[in-house]
């Protein structure tokens, strides 16, 4: 059986393919990327290594030849993924894969959930492809707190926020790849959606706590109205649509995104426990008290770098 990775330079691929490798031999995988060159390493250990593009279907077709089965790793293209991926289920069910696995996102239904359209659209188009297909509603990685939220709040020294003490589980991106490759890689997985995301959850001003215990580092957290936060984060110039490559301080998303990711919250659309994890890997989740400690070195020096004097 041969595997095809599609996406495969990113983090996520690159933990997925370090899983797969546990499990299969190199010459069972093979690894697509719009950029083929980047995966020179894999190339090495005897991973085959094509181009593929969401936009060219025929590049999928191509890349999938030979693949039994295939982790579909999202796209970041919101607003045109569902076209994206529908076209790329077809291209490779064409060349002949069985069954697909995708990363999802996690939110509850019934709540108004931006994020959430694309990855539930193409959910639709994998039931209704005909395709064995397995969809992982990956949690928000932890590692978004470190790498993207909280480097933000201490060059600004505030936590803004209007989710009003509304929850979140999150999970951790290396649980989160090796739940994709092991529901490929084992039996029993097929046309199902799990949950991977932890048994616990926090609220941001928790989170904020969390990072002081551990840095020292204070940050004012203030839980304000829409129409303040929607202000606040107008003045970092964050445009309300979002922009090719737009980014400010690392933060790519548009204000319509941020807006819908925080009233989600505060409506607990992200408030979701699951044992998933679990079911999948036979271990327990990483959990983010532990996994904000294992990276305190790295959180102490990112707050002593950006927080100001
Ligand atoms: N749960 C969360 O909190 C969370 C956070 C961030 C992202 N995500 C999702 O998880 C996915 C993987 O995460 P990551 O950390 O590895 O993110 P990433 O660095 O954004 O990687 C995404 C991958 O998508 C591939 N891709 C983008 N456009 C594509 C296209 N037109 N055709 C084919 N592949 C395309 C890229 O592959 P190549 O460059 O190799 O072609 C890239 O490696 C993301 O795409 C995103 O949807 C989830």
């Amino acid at each position: 059986m041969k595997y095809l990775v599609t996406g495969a330079s990113g983090p996520f691929a690159t933990a997925a393919i370090e899983e797969f490798l546990k499990i299969v031999p190199a010459q069972d995988l093979i690894l697509m990327s719009r950029k083929p060159e980047k995966l020179e390493k894999w190339a090495k250990l005897g991973c085959a290594t094509r181009y593929g593009d969401f936009k060219e279907p025929n590049s999928i077709e191509a890349a999938a030849q030979g693949a039994g089965k295939m982790l579909m790793i999202s796209g970041y293209e919101v607003g045109h993924r569902i076209l994206q991926h529908g076209n790329t289920i077809d291209a490779a069910v064409r060349a002949g894969v069985k069954h697909i696995a995708y990363t999802s996102y996690y939110g509850k239904d019934g709540v108004d959930d931006l994020a959430c359209i694309d990855h539930r659209g193409t959910e639709e188009k994998l039931k209704s492809s005909g395709v064995a297909y397995t969809s992982l509603r990956d949690g928000m990685y932890m590692e978004s707190i470190i790498s993207a939220f909280l480097p933000n709040f201490y060059q600004s020294g505030f936590w803004i926020t209007c989710t009003n003490g509304g929850k979140i589980s999150m999970a951790d991106r290396l649980d989160c790849a090796a739940c994709a490759v092991h529901v490929l890689t084992s039996e029993g997985h097929e046309n199902k959606i799990y949950e991977i995301t932890g048994n616990d959850t926090w609220s941001f001003d928790e989170i904020n706590d969390l990072a002081e215990e551990i840095t020292g580092v204070h940050i004012e957290y203030q839980d304000v109205s829409d129409q303040e936060f929607y202000t606040y984060m107008k003045g970092l110039g964050i445009p309300d649509d979002s922009l090719e490559e737009f980014n400010v301080n690392g933060l790519a998303w548009c204000l319509n995104d941020i807006m819908s990711s925080e009233r989600v919250i505060r409506a607990g659309g992200r408030d979701i426990v699951s044992n998933d994890i679990k079911t999948i890997l036979g271990r327990e989740p990483v959990k983010f008290r532990d996994f904000m400690w294992e990276n305190a070195e790295r959180l102490r020096a990112i707050a002593k770098q950006n927080a100001k004097n």
